[in-house]
């Protein structure tokens, strides 16, 4: 059987150093074929940069794309003509503002190829075992696929071995009666652990994107997780010179603090944001009616700076 080695990239969201560095890597380390799980786009400055870069990539390997849940945001925004699930635009914001800046910076075109892509599917190169692969779950883009019941589940129902999937951001594995599910971990907004209040851990080690291999072993699919450095003290400055830290500014602290630790603070911070706001004004309020100060504060407590 010959050699075959697959090149599996997730949750870009927007970091396009990190998805160069990625590409880089995956044509030194000879990949035949790309599978690209989804969530290119939102979150880092420039998506168009990330898209340009999809394009040639596609033009030049054997790729396969897939849709994730932030395509599906850019996608419903625009058929519902600028509006979002609850009717309002967004607007600059820390909640919303790095959406918005992302759809007005994104082309036409650029949503129409997100609307042709499928959220799964099943690669099946001559001579070796399928290859399932999904962002959330094969059935939604959010699904987290946890090793609950129902992932199980589906798992059981996916006609491969293996199901490669995003959208976790982490890099994990479970194996369950015979067949493994990997979740990719992040190119552009990699998760190691989870931010908790007051303790800040800046590492090195934190500092690089992720993406994983497939390998063809012997008949079986064996599975590399790969670490690559890039520029990440350029994509902090993006975060400033892009503008972005004008129209979400805490959004953008988040997303530095992300790059420098490695931990994810861009749920538990708005969260504690909105718990605050609760607490003071005995009001429940979505994170995007929750006022830039509760946001400043719920970032102190967990020792992200604001400060650009
Ligand atoms: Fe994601
Ligand atoms: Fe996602």
């Amino acid at each position: 059987m010959r050699n075959l080695t697959a090149a599996v990239l997730a949750d870009v969201h927007g970091n396009y150093r990190a998805l160069g560095a990625c590409l880089d890597y995956a044509r030194v380390r000879g990949a035949d074929q790309y599978l690209f799980l989804g969530d290119y786009v939102t979150d880092h400055p420039y998506p168009r940069r990330v898209m340009e870069l999809l394009y040639a990539v596609a033009d030049r390997h054997s790729c396969r794309f897939i849709r994730g849940n932030r395509e599906d945001y850019m996608i419903d925004y625009r058929k519902n003509g600028g509006r979002d699930g609850s009717g309002a635009a967004w607007r600059d914001c820390s909640a919303q503002g790095a959406l918005l800046h992302c759809y007005e910076n994104l082309t036409d075109r650029d949503v129409d190829w997100f609307e042709s892509l499928p959220i799964s599917g099943v690669w099946r190169p001559e001579g070796a075992p399928p290859v399932a692969y999904c962002h959330g779950s094969p059935e939604r883009t959010k699904d987290e696929m946890r090793g609950d019941h129902r992932s199980l589940e589906m798992l059981g129902e996916v006609p491969a071995e293996l199901l490669v999937k995003g959208h976790n951001h982490r890099r994990w594995m479970l194996a369950h009666r015979g067949k493994r599910l990997v979740c990719a971990g992040s190119v552009g907004n990699p998760i190691d652990r989870r931010a908790q209040p007051g303790l800040v851990v800046e590492t090195e080690l934190a500092k690089a994107a992720q993406m994983a291999f497939l390998h063809l072993e012997e008949g079986r699919w064996r599975v590399e997780y790969a670490r690559v450095p890039y520029d990440w003290q350029g994509a902090v400055e993006d975060l400033k010179t892009s503008g972005l830290y004008r129209r979400a500014p805490v959004w953008a602290a988040l997303l530095r603090y992300n790059i420098l630790t490695g931990c994810d603070p861009c749920n538990v911070v708005p969260t504690r944001a909105a718990a605050l706001y609760a607490q003071e004004t005995g009001q429940a309020a979505p994170w995007s009616a929750v006022p830039e100060p509760y946001w400043e504060r719920a970032a102190a407590e967990f020792h992200v700076s604001t400060i650009f």
